[in-house]
């Protein structure tokens, strides 16, 4: 059996590592691919998003099944072109995909369903939106309505940072079209976490719990980027919330998609946070998260090809087994980001890893037999352990024996 998989990022590297578990599988390609995930599959050099040439490509190699793991070829459609041309895919169609693709449809979604989120309006001029924030509550939150690369979101102090994320989204356009509609929605405290589910139209079927960090730097301070280090399980989620979370937001959202005529298969991603109101929503995803999948994955037993195709054919789900072992894992980033950073720093010492190390690669190239920078999130290493710090100790200590003049990462966390 061939696969392709869609991505060439960390988490596709965690899925083709799963993957290869299935000894069915003969061949797995990847589009792009990255310098680690060359030792695992096939890498072709067809960008995530150049939908013809990955459909052209899959129906030349008679691929068998696809996986299409980044947001943006999500709703770009590529999932709908593949199936025209009767390729199976785990994955939703560009119309379920819509729930991370445009904000206001997901906003707009939990309203009329009674999902629990942040209050919220909705702005397509920049006057009305500053007018709005003349009185909103502060801290306020900003948000693009389309994809930006998880920095669409902008959680303003004051009154007049508020106004300047307004007027850079919708006057300045730096998320591009992205920003030419926001949202602006109440600030909610406590913790968040992930909440990955496979689903089949109405059918849900819980993944383990993971976080992300989601700060750049050490102490929870600077920008947001789209995660730097993640941990599973989460032990500050009570069996209560979780229940809450899969029988009021992620079960009636699956539902809710029914209902609205886009029925969605694939991974539901729920951002949610604990607030002291319950769990409540702060975004969905249409894919695995990224890094939470290299936390999540590795502790799956049950075989991932199996539940994919479960969820692709509408056929009944396996039974989903967890390790009892914990994971986190940091990630090693270019210095610079989220902003602007060099590519090209040779990465050493990524061979012979100990037992209970996966180094999944996020952006790296390989030049001559050298792995080399070449994102801005460059290698996410994770650690197992039969607790948090035992999983913790054993990350940072594999990130500390790589050498790289030009990573960065942050200690305390996962
Ligand atoms: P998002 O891309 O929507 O997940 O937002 C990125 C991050 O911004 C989230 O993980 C939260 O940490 C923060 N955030 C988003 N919305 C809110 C909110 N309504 N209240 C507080 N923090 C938020
Ligand atoms: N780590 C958050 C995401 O994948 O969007």
């Amino acid at each position: 059996m061939k696969i392709l998989v869609v991505g060439g990022g960390g988490r596709e590297h965690a899925i083709i590592r799963s993957l290869k578990k299935n000894t069915n599988i003969t061949e797995i390609f990847a589009c792009p691919g990255n310098g680690g995930i060359a030792a695992d599959a096939t890498c072709v050099a067809i960008s995530a998003t150049e939908i013809e040439k990955i459909v052209e490509f899959a129906v030349e190699n008679k691929i068998d099944y696809a996986v299409v793991a980044p947001d943006d070829p999500l709703v770009l459609g590529c999932v709908d072109a593949l199936e025209e041309k009767g390729i199976p895919c785990f994955g939703p169609r560009a119309n379920a995909a819509i729930i991370e693709g445009s904000k206001v449809f997901s906003k707009n979604l939990m309203k009329k369903y009674n999902i629990p989120t942040a209050a919220y309006e909705v702005f397509e001029e920049m006057e009305a939106a500053l007018t709005y924030l003349e009185d909103a509550p502060i801290p306020t939150v900003i948000k693009a309505d389309g994809l930006a690369l998880g920095k669409g979101v902008i959680i303003a102090q004051t009154r007049d940072e508020a106004k300047t994320a307004v007027r850079d989204m919708m006057e300045g356009g730096i998320f591009g079209k992205s920003g030419s509609r926001v949202v602006i929605e109440e600030f909610l405290t406590g913790p968040e976490f992930s909440f990955m589910c496979f689903v089949d139209g109405e059918d849900v079927y819980p993944m383990t719990l993971s976080q992300d960090h989601k700060r750049a730097y050490e102490g929870d301070k600077g920008p947001n980027t789209g995660g730097m280090g993640a941990y599973s399980p989460v032990p500050i989620i009570s069996d209560e919330d979780l229940e809450f979370s899969l029988e009021k937001v992620m079960k009636p959202t699956a539902a809710a998609m029914v209902a609205e005529g886009c029925p969605f298969t694939g991974v539901l991603y729920g951002g949610l946070m604990k607030t002291p109101q319950g769990p409540k929503v702060i975004e969905f995803n249409c894919r695995f998260g990224d890094p939470e999948t290299e936390v999540v994955l590795p502790r799956l037993e049950s075989d991932i090809y199996d539940i994919f195709s479960a969820v692709a054919d509408h056929a009944p789900m396996p039974e989903i087994k967890w390790s009892e072992k914990v994971t986190m894992g940091f990630v090693m980033a270019s210095k610079g980001y989220p902003g602007d950073y060099e590519k090209g720093y040779e990465i050493r010492n990524l061979d012979n890893m100990p037992e209970g190390i996966r180094v999944f690669h996020m952006g790296t190239s390989l030049k001559d037999g050298k792995y080399c920078t070449a994102g801005g999130r460059v290698l996410m290493v994770v650690g197992f352990g039969a607790d948090l710090q035992e999983a913790h100790d054993k990350a940072l200590a594999a990130v500390e024996s790589i050498e790289c003049e030009n990573l960065f990462y942050g200690r305390e966390r996962g």
